[in-house]
Formats: C-alpha cells, sequence, structure tokens
C-alpha cells in the first residue's frame, strides 16, 4: 500500500476492486518499469540516493521484469490500485526499505502520464510501419491491374471509366495522410511528464531533463500542471484510429460488394472467408465486415475519452485513469484491422476482364464525347444537352454506344464523325484522359514509380 497511515480503515474490498486499474495498465509494465529506472537514475545523480541504493532498486527492478516475464509474479489486482503501486510493493518484498526511496519526487500521476506517453510512441512506431506494409501490399496488387478496366462510381452508379490501379491508388493516398495524422500524434505524446509530480513539482533538485533524456523524449514539460492534466495526446492518437479505421471500413465495403455474384470482381480467399452453419454453399467476408464493424467500437473510445475530459477541472482527477482503455482498445482493434486488411488484399483473387465487355457500350463514355463536341468548340453545356439527347435515343431505342452508328449520331446533331465515335472506344478512353491526377496508364505508371521509390525510402530509413 502506497498511503494508508492517516486513515483508520482500510480500503473496503469492493471499494479496492472497483477502483482497481490494474487489470488495465498490466500493459504498461515494461513502461513503468523504464520510468521507475530513470527516475532512480536520475535520484542517484542529483544525490538523493547513494549508488549502491541506485543499483540494489535497479536490480530489483529486473527482477521484477523478469518474474513477471516467466509467470512467478503476477500482481493482485485485490491488493493493489494500479501497476506502479503492484511494482512498488514488489520491490519492499524484494529489497526492504530501499525500495522506499524510489517514489522520492515523484507521483503516480506524472508516472502514468510518462508510461502512457511512452506506450503510445511504441504503438504508433508498430502502426506506421504496418501501414507501410499495406501500401505496399496495394502497389503490389496495383502493377499487375494497369490495364484492368472497371466503373468508376460517383453515388454507386457508373461514372466513368477507371482502372483498378487508379483506385487502389486512392487507397494508397488515404494510408499517406494517415501516416501523417500518426506521425503528428507521435509527436504530441513525445513530450515527458515525468517531474511534475502530483501537481507543482518538487521541492528536492529532480532533473526532468535528465529523465526525459534517459527515457527517449523529444523534450519536456514547461508546466506541472498541464503536464499531469494532459490527455490532449491520447485525443489525438485514437482520432488518428477513427480516421484510419473508417479508411478501412470504406475498403471493406467495397470488397464486400465486390465480391458479391452480382459484381463478380473479386474473390476473397477462402484462408480469409467463413462459412455458412446452414447452407452449405455460402462463402461469406466476415474479416471484412467486422473491419467494418469495429469503426464502431474505435469512434466510440473517441467519443469515451473525448467525454471523460471534457470539463474535467485540473489537475489530476481519477477519472484521468479511464483513459486507458480506449486507448488500448483502439490500438488493437486499429492494428488488427490493417493487418488482416493487408492479408486478404494479398491473396485476393481479381477478374481483370470481368467488366471489359460488360463496359464496351456503357453510356459512362458520355462525358468524353462532350469533351470531344467542346473540342469542336460547342459551349460545354449546349454539348451536355446534346449527348443528353443522344442517350435519351440510345435509351428508348433499347441500345447502348456500341451498337450507335454514325448515321444515327448525326441524326442527333450533324456534327458528330468518325472521329466521335472513336471517343466511344473503352479502351481508348482511359489514355484520353490528360489532366493531372487522373486514370491516364502513362501517369498511373509514374504514380506508381513514385510511390515505390518513396516507400523503399522508407525502409531504407
Ligand atoms: N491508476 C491511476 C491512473 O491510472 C494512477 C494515478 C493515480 N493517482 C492518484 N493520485 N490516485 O490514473
Amino acid at each position: 500500500m502506497l498511503w494508508g497511515s492517516r486513515f483508520k480503515t482500510k480500503l473496503n474490498g469492493s471499494a479496492m476492486e472497483f477502483s482497481s486499474s490494474l487489470p488495465v495498465d498490466i500493459n504498461l509494465i515494461e513502461e513503468d518499469l523504464l520510468v521507475n529506472k530513470a527516475h532512480t537514475e536520475m535520484l542517484e545523480q542529483i544525490g538523493i540516493i547513494s549508488h549502491d541504493e541506485m543499483k540494489s532498486i535497479i536490480n530489483g527492478l529486473k527482477t521484477i521484469h523478469k518474474e513477471f516475464e516467466d509467470g512467478s509474479w503476477k500482481p493482485n489486482a485485490e491488493k493493489y490500485e494500479d501497476i506502479h503501486s503492484a511494482i512498488e510493493g514488489r520491490l519492499f518484498e524484494l529489497i526492504g526499505d530501499t525500495a522506499g526511496k524510489l517514489h522520492t519526487g515523484k507521483s503516480r500521476n506524472d508516472q502514468v502520464a510518462t508510461d502512457l506517453r511512452l506506450w503510445l510512441k511504441k504503438a504508433i512506431g508498430d502502426i506506421i510501419s504496418s501501414l507501410n506494409n499495406f501500401q505496399n501490399t496495394l502497389i503490389d496488387l496495383s502493377e499487375n491491374n494497369i490495364k484492368t478496366i472497371m466503373p468508376g462510381y460517383t453515388h454507386l452508379q457508373r461514372a466513368q471509366p477507371v482502372s483498378l490501379t487508379f483506385h487502389l491508388l486512392a487507397y494508397v493516398e488515404m494510408l499517406e495522410r494517415d501516416k501523417k495524422r500518426f506521425d503528428f500524434a507521435f509527436k504530441q505524446a513525445d513530450v515527458s511528464p515525468l517531474g511534475a509530480g502530483s501537481i507543482a513539482g518538487s521541492t528536492l533538485p529532480i532533473d526532468p531533463e535528465f529523465t526525459s533524456w534517459k527515457l527517449g523524449f523529444e523534450k519536456y514539460f514547461s508546466n506541472a500542471m498541464d503536464a499531469i492534466s494532459d490527455r490532449d495526446f491520447v485525443i489525438d492518437f485514437i482520432n488518428s484510429c477513427v480516421v484510419g479505421q473508417v479508411h478501412l471500413s470504406r475498403l471493406s465495403e467495397e470488397l464486400i460488394l465486390w465480391s458479391t455474384a452480382e459484381w463478380k470482381f473479386v474473390k476473397i480467399s477462402d484462408e480469409y472467408s467463413t462459412g455458412s452453419s446452414l447452407m452449405p454453399q455460402k462463402k461469406n467476408p466476415d474479416m471484412a465486415e467486422l473491419i467494418r464493424g469495429r469503426s464502431g467500437k474505435v469512434l466510440g473510445n473517441y467519443v469515451n475519452i473525448v467525454s471523460v475530459l471534457k470539463a474535467l477541472p485540473l489537475s489530476y482527477n481519477r477519472d484521468l485513469q479511464e483513459d486507458k482503455e480506449p486507448v488500448f482498445s483502439s490500438f488493437t482493434t486499429y492494428i488488427n484491422s490493417l493487418n488482416i486488411l493487408n492479408k486478404i488484399i494479398a491473396t485476393i483473387e481479381i477478374n481483370k476482364e470481368r467488366f471489359t465487355n460488360e463496359l464496351k457500350g456503357d453510356y459512362f463514355l458520355s462525358t468524353d464525347l462532350v469533351d470531344w463536341l467542346v473540342l469542336q468548340g460547342i459551349s460545354f453545356r449546349e454539348s451536355h444537352r446534346i449527348v443528353g439527347e443522344l442517350v435519351k435515343y440510345l435509351e428508348s431505342s433499347e441500345k447502348d454506344f456500341s451498337k450507335l452508328t454514325l448515321d444515327e449520331m448525326k441524326k442527333i446533331n450533324p456534327i458528330f464523325n468518325e472521329e466521335a465515335l472513336e471517343y466511344l472506344n473503352l479502351e481508348k478512353s482511359l489514355g484520353r484522359k490528360q489532366s493531372q491526377g487522373s486514370p491516364n496508364p502513362e501517369m498511373i505508371k509514374d504514380q506508381l514509380k513514385k510511390w515505390k521509390s518513396k516507400l523503399i525510402e522508407v525502409v531504407k530509413s
């Protein structure tokens, strides 16, 4: 017990059970041991403890680490309020009274914030490397599908032809923005609060710069009160997970649609599909559905932490203990979703020819025809009207562009000629795109080159 001498009775068992964060903050054990070690070294540096005391504490911490790893020490939530008290308690058992010097000049308030920031920095590193892997997988699939034509949709109605590569590269862009968002969250977490104490620092000559440096933080706090109350870095992290998970849910939804009998565009590998207990023919895209569904959990975590912080007076309040569950849950949900989606994409089968014939006469080449009229000097609005009339005529005669003759076109407007008819050629349509960022295969090849060298640089750095 870290406190108790001013109390007449012990904390009630049910109150201990209600308030202990040990089942959750056990996740922070590595970080808590690191923080304790850095703090102990600092105490020796400033002459508050002797070299031998430092050695004894650090050896004790090492033993605790080992015992935890091999399972011979299991901290007990009925006995301890949190991981910090559990470690200190065990240290007393191992090294005796010297353990009482460990907490000099520090509070659990600055310690828990330091632990969580350290944990998040590592977690964000893992997420960014998973994001890089996923981008690489999408690039690999993209390379083989530059000529795989598919409908580009707006309102989920066919809009203009695109290639699968173009579509996949849109996701590569999204993931790049996700990395930037996590990078920002990393920087927000990269400030050490250790040395802020309970609320207002210490009268002892503790050295926050030393511990910050030892723990690998970029900098340390400037205002002790802010240091222990601040959980903005948690909001930034979970926000990054929310946006990231929402992106994954969009791709998941597309995979679900594309794998239906109606679309027949992709086959998700059996390894990542499940069956039905009743209908023997069924093959379901459950992994993609779960990724989509778990967006609710991550968004809920965001609402959770923001609600905890709303109107919370400075400085530390026990409410802040509730920050850890949403952090851990968001991390696990997001990184697991990212990694499983990566595997689904790496093993997916694409029906490359799926749309080649079906799209040949599709009206979605209308916009190309409008552009041709514009090039003949007709205003865009008038061009739009003319092509609209052409589509109306085709629809009423139950035809599509593949059956359209030049004579019929000329009846709608005499300006049409052979060249206009060529504009209805699906294969050539992508190559005619001239504007930056469009699915022109030449531009797409440049994009792929750019992404590949960018991602190789990431691997090297
Ligand atoms: N378990 C607490 C938390 O996670 C640690 C800090 C407790 N501080 C205190 N003064 N009760 O926030």
